[in-house]
């Protein structure tokens, strides 16, 4: 059994008109016998931002992993409980876990392009997923959608790692869209750039989302308040597991937020 709807060959193809993109169900992560994620309930927005934040520790990149699958590259971790995807649950023994990595893309915290050419960057994934169409156009399309056509169109067989550290970040931006996915995953994808690089990642961000759903784990209080519709904030509890503790519209959760830790960790108390 694959995942609904893999014969159409487009981003939006079943629920278009859902309100949430994926949720998890139960969900817990341990590594080891160390549970590092507990009992996680959360419905993700569909094309919106989503940020998950809380202190160091708390499970927020072993949770944004575990919403593609990516946890099981990691020795010993492993995963209870579902998440749903297009109404599937994506831990059925039956998926096929590179197909969830290609629908629900990832950018880390350190760019990390491929010591290839800008182009072989972008076409890669496509490449390897076996596209058949135009890859100059996916290739300048991709690297438009995410703001760094402009700056690399006239060296696009330079080397990507001879980029600036924002538009590197902005070329695997470009590299998770060309295969077309319809989640993507961030995590802290501005925490090695520098201020005005972090501002055009944001902006970029507003704009994708018109189209993605994204999920992004920040560090940064003033980032997620600036750029997320929603957050969940994590805490590790007695057993140094991360719960959810509050999740709601990002307005809400910095204005008013309902349990006392939230108010706590964003008027700076702890974390
Ligand atoms: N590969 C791993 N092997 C074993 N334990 C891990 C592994 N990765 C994370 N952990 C543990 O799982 C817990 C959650 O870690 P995670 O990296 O998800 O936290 P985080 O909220 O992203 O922290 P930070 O803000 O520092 O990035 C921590 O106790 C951590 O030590
Ligand atoms: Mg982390």
């Amino acid at each position: 059994m694959a995942l609904p709807s893999l014969a159409i060959p487009h981003r939006d193809a079943g629920d278009t008109n859902g309100v949430y993109a994926i949720e998890a169900r139960d969900l817990n992560v341990y590594y080891g016998n160390f549970r590092a994620v507990k009992d996680i309930n959360l419905k993700v927005h569909r094309r919106q931002i989503t940020a998950f934040i809380g202190p160091s520790g708390c499970g927020k990149s072993t949770l944004l992993r575990a919403f593609n699958r990516m946890n099981e590259l990691i020795p010993n971790a492993r995963a209870s409980g579902k998440v749903l995807f297009q109404g599937q649950n994506i831990y059925d023994p039956r998926v096929d876990p590179v197909e969830v990595r290609r629908r629900i893309g990832m950018v880390f915290q350190k760019p990390n392009p491929f010591p290839k050419s800008i182009y072989e960057n972008v076409a890669w994934g496509a490449r390897i997923n076996g596209y058949l169409g135009n890859m100059d156009a996916l290739v300048e399309q991709s690297l438009r959608r995410a703001a760094l056509w402009d700056e690399v169109k006239d060296k696009l067989h330079q080397s990507g790692l001879s980029l600036s550290g924002g538009q590197q970040q902005r070329l695997c931006i470009a590299r998770a869209i060309a295969v077309r996915p319809e989640i993507i995953l961030m995590d802290e994808p501005a925490s090695a750039l520098d201020p005005i690089a972090t501002l055009k990642i944001e902006e970029l961000m507003r704009e994708l989302s018109e189209e993605y759903t994204i999920i992004i784990v920040t560090h940064n209080m003033q980032q997620a308040a600036r750029v997320s519709d929603f957050t969940a904030f994590l805490l590790m509890d007695e057993d140094r597991a991360g719960v959810l503790v509050e999740y709601g519209p990002t307005r809400q959760i910095f204005t008013r937020p309902k349990d006392k830790r939230t108010e706590d960790y964003i008027t700076g108390r702890f974390g």
